[in-house]
């Protein structure tokens, strides 16, 4: 490979944006479009990276400052269109030797792998410039690519200068292109604004080579979503619709079983063996690893976490904790972050736990909330049993040791630990230490007063 820079043009105001925010700060899958394009951009491992910014350059700027490869940035003072952009960074293309990437801060969805075949292709066949094109059914708002009879491109034009005829193509240029360094810099300052927008085209510089005799060429691209550029809302839409098939098909080729891709939203990072079932309406976010086997959802969401083998979770929320395999949760659950849930232990439903461990196969089967605990092997929680491990001024810690059983409806107040094999009556408040084999039950002796509630009948029926 030659020497290589890049070059993405971001200085646009995306007018039909409606937005404060400039367009290629808006977010795809979480990410803004240009950090994107940029990440793209250096996976060629250009020599240097250039941004041209204009409209909000400050915000760009600032969103630009903890970027990897910290690109070059170049301000282009009026916006006169996408060859004025070129032509700012001009000094810069100047100092670029070999090939330069140009590509537009609007097209997020485009792959590394695309580039590199551009790149390829405008090497072998020893082009001055090549673009990247694709055939879309829609052309409409692209510039269309005007071939010869020989089949060569002879230029591009756009919509609002295209002929009837012209209009017709339906291979579009996508925005991005390879040229060699130098001849760019030399035919740059050549292109005039004779068009219906009065702006300088960087595609024009595609028909002045052509005119003198330089060999232009074109990469066509049999992926058409990635070339999408997003200019309006609608098409930011469509543009994370792509991007989320795109991370929900690799899944499914990965072995995954998604029984509704339309409602099953998971983020780009996230990692899933096979034979893993996820069921309909489900969000799976941030860094989030699952291992094979498991059945998620319906009804899921989770965030940071580490599922392992054999999960089963359904109907609840997890975040930034660890459920260790063949454990269950749900469903009407709530696993909040810092917790571990042992291997095949059991929780809700509906069941609450925060920075806690739920050690192997402990179970904390209906309405409980335990937080700030640490529980052994094999304890069992009592319906209704919470931690109170708040007192309105710090958290304290609960520790509920092997095999520990604690009835139904007990508080444990904490800080309070309860032994091993231990035994907590239901209905009990704890607010001492329990020790290993122990019972601690705290109960009022019940009250029968025989035939109470017929005397109180009586009086009711006289009164009425
Ligand atoms: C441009 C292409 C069109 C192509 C389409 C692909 C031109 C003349 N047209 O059209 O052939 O099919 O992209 O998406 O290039 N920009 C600047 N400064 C400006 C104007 C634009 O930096 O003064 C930047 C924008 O931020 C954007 C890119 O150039 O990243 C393209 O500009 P945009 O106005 O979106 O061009 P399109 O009409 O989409
Ligand atoms: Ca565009």
């Amino acid at each position: 490979m030659p020497q290589i820079s890049a070059l993405i043009l971001a200085a646009g105001k995306g007018v039909r944006m409606k937005s404060a925010l400039p367009k290629v700060l808006h977010s795809v899958g979480g990410i803004p479009m240009l950090a994107r394009v940029l990440t793209t951009v250096n996976s060629l491992r250009p020599t240097s990276v250039g941004v041209v910014v204009g409209h909000r350059a400050d915000l760009i700027r600032k969103s630009l400052a903890s970027s990897p490869g910290k690109p070059a940035v170049f301000t282009q003072p009026v916006l006169n269109g996408s060859g004025g952009a070129v032509r700012a960074a001009l000094s810069w293309v100047r100092r670029q030797r070999g090939a330069i990437v140009v590509t537009c801060g609007d097209t997020p969805l485009l792959r590394a792998e695309t580039l590199k075949d551009l790149l390829k292709s405008h090497i072998r066949n020893r082009n001055v410039a090549t673009v990247l094109t694709t055939e879309v059914p829609v052309p409409f708002g692209y510039g269309r690519i005007v071939r010869g009879f020989d089949g060569r491109v002879q230029r591009i034009v756009e919509e609002l200068d295209a002929s009837v005829e012209e209009r017709r193509i339906q291979e579009i240029n996508t925005g991005t292109y390879v040229f060699d360094g130098r001849t760019l810099a030399r035919i740059l300052p050549r292109l005039k604004p004779n068009n219906q927008k009065h702006e300088y085209y960087l595609t024009d510089v595609l028909e002045i080579l052509n005119q003198e005799g330089g060999r232009v060429g074109a990469h066509v691209s049999d992926d058409r979503e990635e070339s999408q550029g997003v200019n309006s809302r609608a098409d930011l839409a469509s543009a994370e619709a792509t991007f989320r098939r795109r991370i929900l098909k690799s899944h499914m080729d990965n072995g995954v079983t998604l029984l509704d891709p339309d409602t099953t939203y998971i983020d780009e990072f996230v990692k899933i063996a096979p034979d893993t079932i996820i069921f309909p309406q489900t969000f799976i976010k941030g860094a989030t690893v699952i291992g094979s086997g498991c059945q998620v959802g319906p009804w899921a969401f989770i965030d940071g976490c580490i599922f392992k083998n054999d999960v089963i979770f359904r109907a609840s929320f997890a975040e930034s904790s660890v459920l260790e395999s063949g454990s269950r949760v749900g469903p009407y659950s709530r696993v909040r972050p810092g917790s571990v849930v042992g291997k095949n232990a059991h929780l809700g439903n509906f069941s609450e736990v925060k920075n806690s461990r739920i050690g192997e196969g402990s179970k904390a089967n209906h309405l409980s909330y335990l937080g700030d605990a640490i529980l052994g092997k094999n304890v069992n929680i009592g319906a209704g049993t919470i931690t109170c491990n708040y007192d309105g001024i710090k958290k304290s810690p609960t520790s509920i040791q092997d095999q520990a059983f604690i009835g139904s409806n007990v508080n444990l107040i904490a800080p309070v630990r309860i032994g091993a094999h231990a035994v907590v009556g239901a209905g009990s408040s704890v607010s001492r230490d329990v020790p290993a084999w122990a019972l601690a039950v705290e109960r009022a002796p019940v009250v029968v007063i025989k035939n109470w509630a017929k005397k109180k009948f009586k009086k009711r029926t006289k009164a009425s």
